[in-house]
């Protein structure tokens, strides 16, 4: 084996060749990065041994910690028996046991089990494009040809795909991609992030106005993620079903950030007591260690495709159904029923919660918030290229705390079943690491 490149090397390496996802040139080439040799629980382990609590979930997808012995030996054991196999015209166990899982995990309205199709992806991104191209399709096929617009709760973020890109808020990150994208309705940020009535009754009222041209309307229930941890009240999703019922066309929940737990209940949906038509999920269903995601669809849906092969689905991924990524999350799956994950994380939020509301009693912080196991606080008014989430970073960063923030939001999602004390010192290394930047 080749000898092991000392610290400085491997950065020089990663700077030469590497193209670092969300991150300028420049940052990535003066930006001292964070060497990563080991990660366990809520720990992340750099070259010089120093372990950082990772706030960040590996960018929201640890929800049972880093490297989970249970998921690594579902991991070893699926290696040995079948590491991959492609799903085309193939069954095999793992992706059929876990579509049953996921059917029996979905989100349902007063019982009714509405989603009991599971398409395979492999990540987030590709979860919400096979709802929206399933939702398209179907209106397709079955008597409304006219549907063919999406709308979308303002301010979201979906992916990074052109489709998900087309649903979600084109700030100056996605604007120049602006010729290449889908119509939607108006997806800019919203300007008051309480304000959620008034943004609710204009998409309604569009919804309502336009419905007949509507193939569906797309929402990160609850928390909008990326675009800067925004919470919405349970009210608003569930009238937002509602006026999709009325209109009889798809409401499409992307809880690849929201989903397992990690506001709370097992799904975003189960705040509002309501079922979506098609289901986005992916992050930590594969418990941090492979890229999988998966489209829960509707029976009605799904039916709407029976016939010829004209009228099949003619899409898939080279991985999708992964053997490896679907045992690893069939064992997620019983590590949240045999653990019961969501209700031991309880305290833990209550904890989040009140961590979060004496930060925000700090001068020069605004709109301090959590919901399940997030909890964000806003910093001066920069947005998404704000420098101070980046100093409270640093200052995080000599606490041995790992944050990343979206622009001017300081957030943490731990895993749900991080320990007390690890919980303590993660709360109370943000706590001093805003003391020290905002004085
Ligand atoms: C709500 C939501 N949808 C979709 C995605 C895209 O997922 P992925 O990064 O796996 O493509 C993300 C990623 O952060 C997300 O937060």
């Amino acid at each position: 084996m080749d000898a092991k490149p000392s610290r400085d090397a491997l950065v020089a390496l990663d700077r030469k060749h590497v193209w670092r996802p969300f991150a300028s040139t420049e940052d990535h080439e003066t930006r001292d990065p964070l060497v990563v040799t080991h990660a366990e629980g809520a720990r992340l382990t750099d070259a010089d041994g120093r372990t950082y609590l990772d706030a960040t979930g590996s960018w929201w997808c640890t929800h049972l910690g880093h490297a989970n012995p249970r998921l690594i030996e579902a991991l070893r054991r699926q290696t040995e028996a079948l590491p991959h196999c492609a799903l085309a015209g193939i069954a095999h166990r793992p992706a059929a046991e876990l579509a049953e899982a996921l059917v029996a995990a979905a989100p349902r309205a007063e019982g009714d089990a509405t989603l009991d199709r599971v398409f395979f992806v492999d990540n987030g991104s590709t979860a919400v494009e096979v709802a929206l191209k399933l939702a398209f399709q179907y209106w397709q096929q079955n008597g409304r040809p006219q549907r063919q617009r999406f709308l979308a709760l303002p301010g979201g973020y979906h992916g990074d795909t052109l489709g998900a890109m087309s649903i979600g808020a084109l700030d100056e990150v996605g604007a120049v991609f602006a010729p290449l994208l889908f119509a939607t309705n108006d997806a800019e940020p919203i300007v008051d992030p309480e304000g959620w009535a008034p943004v609710f009754d204009g998409l309604i009222a569009q919804l309502e106005a336009d419905g007949d041209t509507i193939a569906g309307v797309v929402v990160e229930p609850i928390v909008q993620g990326a675009c800067g941890m925004r919470m919405y009240p349970p009210s608003e999703l569930a009238r937002l079903r509602e006026a999709c019922d009325r209109v009889d066309t798809f409401l499409i929940a992307d809880e690849v950030f929201t989903g397992l737990g990690r506001t709370g209940p097992m799904w975003g949906c189960d705040h509002a007591g309501v079922a979506p038509d098609l289901l986005a999920v992916a992050k930590g269903l594969s418990g941090g260690l492979l890229p999988f995601g998966v489209t829960l669809a509707s029976k009605r849906i799904h039916d709407g495709f029976r016939g010829d092969t004209r009228r099949a689905f003619l899409h898939g991924h080279t991985f999708c159904g992964n053997p490896l990524g679907a045992a690893v999350a069939l064992e997620v799956l019983r590590i949240y029923r045999e653990d019961d994950v969501i209700a031991a994380a309880k305290p833990k939020a209550e904890r989040m919660a009140d961590a979060f509301a004496a930060m925000g009693e700090l001068p020069g912080t605004r709109h301090a918030r959590a919901l399940g196991m997030v909890g964000a606080i806003d910093l001066g008014e920069g947005g998404y290229h704000s420098r101070i989430g980046w100093e409270v970073q640093e200052a995080a960063r000599e606490r041995g705390i790992w944050l990343r923030p979206l622009g001017n939001v300081v957030y943490a999602v731990p895993p749900l079943n991080i320990t007390d004390p690890d919980l303590d010192a993660l709360l109370d290394g943000i706590h001093e690491a805003l003391t020290s930047v905002l004085g």
